[in-house]
């Protein structure tokens, strides 16, 4: 099974996680800012990473390369979101971004997997919630990052 992993960070955390997961299941790793319309779609598990920022927006890079991804044909793709955020600070709009994208994939005919159980955050507001559950891997590097590693295999056992 090929599996891609696109992501975009500012501040290198989601570029570290994204390493991290690549290394536990051998997949390749790609910047947003570098991707091609086409990596998107050459691999049978795509895996998308973004932090939010901007009080519940996609980090500027996914913003500004957004295009790629929505030309994109995810029909039928297998595709897996994880998000990075901050539910102290911001816990109005604790990992948006994962919703964001969970919307323009599924509208483009992806089949999404990887979606996890709320438990074990303390935050109010999420747009990566559907029907109760986030669309994807909430990690919080922030305040949390001691559950990171269990919560990724958990993910990854799940998705795989
Ligand atoms: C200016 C700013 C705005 C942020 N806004 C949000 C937000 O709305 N929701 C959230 O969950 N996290 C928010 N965060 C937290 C980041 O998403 C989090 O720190 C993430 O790990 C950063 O990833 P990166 O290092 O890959 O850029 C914000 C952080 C900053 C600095």
């Amino acid at each position: 099974m090929s599996i891609t992993i696109i992501y975009g960070s500012d501040g290198g955390c989601t570029r570290k996680i994204a390493s991290k997961i690549a290394s536990k299941i051998n997949a390749k790793t790609l910047d947003i800012k570098k991707a091609q319309t086409a990596d998107f779609e050459n691999c049978s598990l795509l895996i998308l990473g973004c932090p939010t920022y901007a009080d519940g927006d996609l980090q500027t890079d996914w913003i500004d390369h957004y295009e790629k991804l929505e030309e994109a044909n995810l029909q039928g793709k297998k595709v897996a979101i994880f998000g990075m955020g901050d539910q102290m600070n911001y816990p109005e709009s604790f990992v948006d971004a994962i919703g964001i994208l969970y919307d323009t994939v599924s509208e483009k005919g992806a089949q999404v997997v990887g979606f996890t159980e709320n438990t074990g955050y303390d935050f109010s507001k999420s747009q990566g919630l559907r029907e109760g559950r986030f669309a994807g891997l909430a990690l919080d590097e922030d305040n949390q990052s001691g559950k990171t590693e269990a919560r990724i295999n958990a993910w990854l056992a799940q998705i795989k």
